[in-house]
């Protein structure tokens, strides 16, 4: 349970009082009272408002407010405030002020714009955070905290330079330790003093996009920087948990975002929380999968739905609004896999600026008057039905996708074999497999406990550490399934290659080795035929992107190439190894050929999925709790659907009973709990 006093799914939002005059707030309140909101998130942006100058802070508006909304029932979780420095700040300490990736000094402007290294920013933030803990230590209202906002980006000041250096150091230890690593000596690169080392950005090693000349020291700075934007989240964190110590302490996470290794922040929160901002063509497994990988992050923990839009962005290019009905659904996907909140940015429309065009649950008409009021004062009443029931509940899938930002940076950094590495996509592309045949799968890092699991899947396991190839051949040899791709195994954690062929410390278990890879333009394929059926494999697909050239070591050949050059060498191999079976994809395949695997390696393991059958469109997912199942149905289709049950449900909104069968209207959302007796 996020906190004992609202036990509870939840719900509520971003709020910014600060643009609004007092008769606004007492309308918002009770507005907030017809929706069943119960916690708002107060301070996200309003540091120049606590602290208008070097040491003078007034706060007394905020205990007003807190204050206020407690007495209507409505609690807080409060930010800090730090996600935005002041421009007063800016020009008294203009080391706050970032240098982008051009080498450009930035000025006061935007958010999420200081520097990360900079000793005055981390002081005065980590003071901001003590200031507010000190004062609202005890305050019954005040159920969580929210440190800055969104950190992300990257900093190349002279400031983050002379801290990368020391970065490098404590890592590396010698110079020649780095230069190894590295592999300066390529284009003459060697470094002989530790001030030779600069940022990589556009007036070094970089290019716009993510291009570099030298990958070692490019993932290294990403390293970097997520260690340094850390280093100041975890200053605030400290200072809360002075005052605070049985307060969970969160900051909003942007699910697959690509600047931050949440798995190595994870452990520094006490709850995860995340931003969930799905365009209209986004595809739900998408969306099921990043909430997934929040939950995974804290391996299997319930997290926090910290954003998203009732009804539309205003930073997309085309900012659709969510049709009716989909903002429940959508609320109820995040629930299904793991949210133990449902909160909004935001809780009333700008009046100015830059986001007075996002959607809010009080729109500028200013009243309850509107659909998506209505809707959300719907939801607000079905979360107060559905109580603590579901809270804390968790997932108990048997299969787990590996996921890793390090592996990302690695492999998407990396100068050819083709532009069309794109990490996120093939984990996409496997976990849809498990989410269209409804069978319940989690996310974990490759260091996190996999003992629960049957199945194991790496898709572009680019970077291999030594200790993660042991874990692979001991989880096989047990007689787990493990899974990899096209693209494993390559490099170390430095980027260097792993040298006598691909996949490097995965070729044992795997029983193959790449000897060439090949990289087309999207538009030709290949074809993989299957020589050896195995379970649904069968027939042939079709493949893209890269292929490798491979040559099995005692791997059992289950698909050929059927067209060019290499044509009858393997795409799809599955070992023996120990108890277990280890498989390869050489080559981005179909999406057909991904459900034929895995409802393959499932069955092997006696895996059944969630439901029967559902008609297309109808994702399910489920959470256990006290011996309790509860079944979660979506029904993403624009039209009704249908799914079969494995039994006797009760639906917890409705309390119909439903045997067998259950019917969903358009964009329905339902939760059905397992009764014990068939
Ligand atoms: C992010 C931020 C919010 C707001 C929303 C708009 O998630 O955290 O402050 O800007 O985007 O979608
Ligand atoms: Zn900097």
């Amino acid at each position: 349970m996020i906190h004992e006093s609202l036990p509870k799914i939840w719900y509520g939002g971003d709020y910014n009082p600060e643009q609004w005059p007092d008769e606004t707030i007492e309308e918002d309140i009770r507005m907030f009272q017809l929706a069943g909101i119960d916690v708002v998130t107060l301070n996200v942006f309003s540091w120049e408002k606590i602290q208008v100058d070097d040491h003078s802070y007034e706060a007394e508006w905020l205990d007003r407010l807190i204050d206020r909304l407690y007495e209507a029932g409505i609690y807080t979780c409060l930010a800090t405030g730090t996600g935005a420095h002041p421009a007063w700040m800016a020009k008294k300490y203009p080391e706050v002020l970032r240098v982008d990736f051009y080498g450009r000094k930035r000025k006061f402007g935007g958010r999420h714009n200081s520097c990360p290294s900079s000793p005055v920013y981390r002081e005065y933030a980590g003071r901001m955070a003590a200031f507010l803990a000190d004062r609202y230590q005890g305050h019954p209202a005040v159920l969580a905290w929210h440190v800055s906002n969104e950190y992300g980006g990257r900093c190349y000041c002279s400031l983050c330079e002379q801290a990368f250096r020391e970065w490098l150091q404590q890592k590396y230890g010698t110079l020649n330790a780095l230069n190894h690593a590295w592999n300066t000596a390529f284009w003459g690169h060697t470094f002989y003093e530790w001030d030779e080392i600069v940022v990589p950005n556009a007036l070094s090693e970089e290019r716009e996009g993510g291009e570099t000349d030298n990958q070692g020291i490019s993932l290294d700075y990403r390293r970097f920087m997520s260690d340094q934007l850390l280093a100041c989240y975890y200053k605030e964190y400290e200072a809360i948990k002075t005052y605070t110590p049985n307060l969970p302490v969160t900051t909003n996470f942007m699910g697959t975002y690509e600047g931050i290794d949440y798995f190595q922040w994870a452990p520094y929160l006490d709850v995860v929380s995340w931003d969930n901002y799905p365009g209209m063509e986004t595809p739900p497994s998408e969306t099921a999968m990043t909430h997934d990988l929040m939950r995974g992050l804290k391996q299997g923990q319930p997290f926090m739905l910290m954003e998203q839009t009732p009804s539309q962005q205003n930073w997309q290019p085309y900012n659709s609004l969510k049709r009716p009905g989909v903002m429940r659904m959508w609320s109820y996907q995040a629930v299904a896999h793991g949210a133990d909140t449902v909160q909004f940015f935001q809780l009333r429309r700008s009046p100015g600026a830059t986001e007075k065009f996002h959607g809010a649950i009080i729109e500028h008409a200013g009243h309850e008057h509107t659909r998506v009021f209505r809707e959300s004062a719907a939801l607000g009443e079905e979360l107060q039905k559905l109580g603590d029931v579901l809270t804390d509940s968790t997932s108990r899938a048997r299969a787990a996708i590996l996921y890793d930002w390090e592996t990302r940076w690695a492999a998407e950094l990396s100068s050819g074999p083709s532009v069309e590495i794109d990490y996120v996509r093939e984990v996409h592309a496997y976990y849809r497999a498990f989410f269209d045949q409804h069978i319940p799968v989690d996310i974990v890092h490759p260091e996190q406990d996999w003992s629960g699991y049957d199945i194991v899947i790496a898709p572009m396991m680019y970077m291999v550490k030594e200790a993660w190839a042991k874990r692979v051949e001991s989880f096989t040899a047990q007689g787990g399934a493990f899974v990899t791709t096209y693209f494993s195994g390559v490099a170390d954690e430095s980027d260097r290659v792993h040298l006598g062929g691909y996949p490097g410390p995965l070729r044992k278990v795997l029983g193959i080795w790449v000897e060439e890879i090949d990289a087309l333009p999207p538009a030709y394929t290949n074809t993989a035929a299957v020589t050896l059926p195995v379970g649904q494999l069968k027939g042939a697909y079709e493949c893209r992107y890269l292929f490798d050239l491979l040559h099995s070591e005692g791997a059992e050949v289950v698909a050929v190439y059927e067209n060019d050059f290499y044509a009858g060498m393997p795409v799809i191999t599955k070992n023996q190894f120990g108890k277990g079976e280890a498989w390869y994809i050489a080559s981005h395949m179909e999406s057909q050929a991904l459900h034929d695997l895995i409802a393959t390696i499932t069955e092997g393991k006696n895996i059944s999925p969630l439901v029967p059958w559902a008609s297309e469109g109808v994702e399910a997912a489920e959470r256990v709790k006290n011996g309790e199942q509860y079944l979660f149905l979506l029904n993403h289709s624009r039209v009704p659907a249908q799914a079969e049950l494995n039994g006797r449900y009760t639906d917890l909104l409705t309390d119909e009973l439903l045997a067998f069968h259950c019917n969903l209207e358009k964009n329905d959302a339902r939760i059905l709990r397992k009764e014990h007796k068939e």
